[in-house]
């Protein structure tokens, strides 16, 4: 090979090594699992795993991890930590009296009621695919939760209008286009102190956005896929 051939080839490699150094993407960090599942991934702001302090916990979060390795995403489930955040949430105001909208196989209902076997509460879960909430039931019953909940079949549109008690904490996790619809009903029901989480709100209307960021009663305020929305008190 002549020199000017091999200081052709020797620029080529060179030329390939240093675009293959400027282009590549930095392994993700290790040990860290966030159990993503649909929507955008936030990454998260906990490195570890929940970490059960009872035999009765340790069921309910082993069922629950079961959920996330097998039909998560064809569930469409929250990740693992908007469960976590939806749980922290309604333990922490004390709810009696969480009503969801969207059951599917019971992921999100099943971290409610991690919450609600404290606090001494219930859920109400409203779902219109009898397929997926068959799926609910036998999953409520292998957490040991199914006392906890109420799951009503048919268009939540409608079988809203049946509750009457005061709301603690509303989930709105269905049909996008009808989460103006959910919020306008149900508002009034939530009480003061009270949340509104809604999921994955990037694909709602413009007006359900608007109607929780735009109304001085409400606070609202984005926590990885879950928006969480404060009813205020009076006086606030
Ligand atoms: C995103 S999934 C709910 C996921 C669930 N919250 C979880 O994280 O485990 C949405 C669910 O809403 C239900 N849904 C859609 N439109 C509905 C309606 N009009 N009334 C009641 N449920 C509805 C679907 O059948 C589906 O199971």
């Amino acid at each position: 090979m002549s020199k000017k051939m091999m200081y052709l080839v020797l620029l080529g490699v060179l030329f390939v090594v240093v675009v293959e150094s400027l282009t590549a993407q930095p392994p993700p960090p290790p040990g860290r699992d966030f159990g993503g599942r649909r929507g955008r991934d936030f990454g998260a702001s906990t490195a570890q795993p929940p970490l059960p302090a009872n035999e009765e916990e340790k069921k309910i979060l082993s069922v629950l991890d079961e959920m996330n390795q097998g039909q998560g995403r064809a569930m469409m489930n929250v990740p693992r930590e908007d469960g976590r955040l939806l749980r922290l949430l309604t333990e922490s105001i004390n709810a009696k009296n969480v009503v969801e909208i969207g059951t599917s196989n019971g992921y999100s209902g099943i971290w409610f009621c991690l919450a609600l076997r404290t606090t001494g509460g219930k859920l109400t879960t409203h779902d219109i695919d009898e397929g997926r909430a068959s799926l609910a039931r036998e999953n409520f019953k292998r957490a040991g939760v199914d006392k906890l909940v109420t799951l009503v079949m048919g268009d939540a549109h409608e079988t809203i209008k049946n509750l009457k008690e005061p709301i603690d904490v509303l989930f709105i996790d269905a049909d996008k286009e009808g989460y103006t619809d959910y919020l306008t009903k149900l508002l009034p029901l939530v009480r003061p102190g009270g949340l509104i989480l809604s999921h994955n709100i990037e694909s709602a209307p413009r007006d359900f956005v608007d109607a929780i960021n735009k109304n001085p009663d409400l606070e609202t305020v984005q926590a990885q896929g879950v928006t969480v929305t404060l009813k205020k008190r009076q006086g606030q």
